[in-house]
């Protein structure tokens, strides 16, 4: 992290929404969205304190990389989905959550380190669901494989058995998870 100061935060925040606006399906964007990605920490946010993604946009580096292995699914193994842009929209904001629960934090050794932020909501994926809701409708298969994302890695529990049942009807939830856990073990 000591490679950064925190004045790179800006340009990184520029530079990946260039990259959101030349990935992310054309058709799926607006003026609201890109505004509220941008104001939110949506671009630079850490993905985690030192798991994987704990680097200055390392939740977005991270979405990036579920969405590719989404895509490369849909190829190799011939994956439909509701609508095609599916894998764009579950990848890319299936983590949403994670933009204000991290900030970062120049040490006294002029290092850069993830902190966490004092946060009331300690939703996951429902919150991720609950943020994107006012800017892209989701087909309900898009809901479900972002609702059930963290698979058995989810502190809930409970869901366990009904995910089983609902993935039957929507196998796309199992590829979603494996996309996930695959970039996590990366350390992306
Ligand atoms: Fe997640
Ligand atoms: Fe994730």
């Amino acid at each position: 992290m000591n490679k950064y100061s925190l004045s790179d935060i800006d340009e990184i925040r520029d530079y990946n929404r260039d990259r959101f606006i030349s990935v992310f399906p054309a058709s799926l964007q607006s003026k609201e969205l890109l505004d509220y990605l941008y104001n939110s920490a949506y671009f630079t946010a850490p993905s985690a304190c030192g798991i994987h993604g704990a680097w200055i946009g390392g939740n977005f580096d991270h979405s990036l990389k579920v969405t590719e292995y989404l895509l490369q699914y849909t190829i190799d193994e011939n994956l439909t989905w509701q609508r095609k842009e599916s894998p764009y929209v579950i990848g890319m904001f299936h983590d949403l959550c994670k933009s204000d629960i991290r900030d970062f934090k120049m040490t006294k050794d002029g290092e850069l380190k993830v902190i966490m932020v004092p946060n009331k909501d300690k939703r996951h994926a429902e919150k991720s669901l609950e943020l994107i809701a006012p800017f892209i409708e989701l087909t309900t298969e898009e809901k479900l494989c972002i609702y059930y994302h963290m698979g058995k890695y989810d502190e809930q529990l409970d869901y366990i058995e009904l995910m089983d049942k609902v993935a039957q009807q929507f196998p796309n939830i199992y590829w979603t998870q494996k996309a996930d856990t695959k970039a996590a073990r990366e350390g992306i």
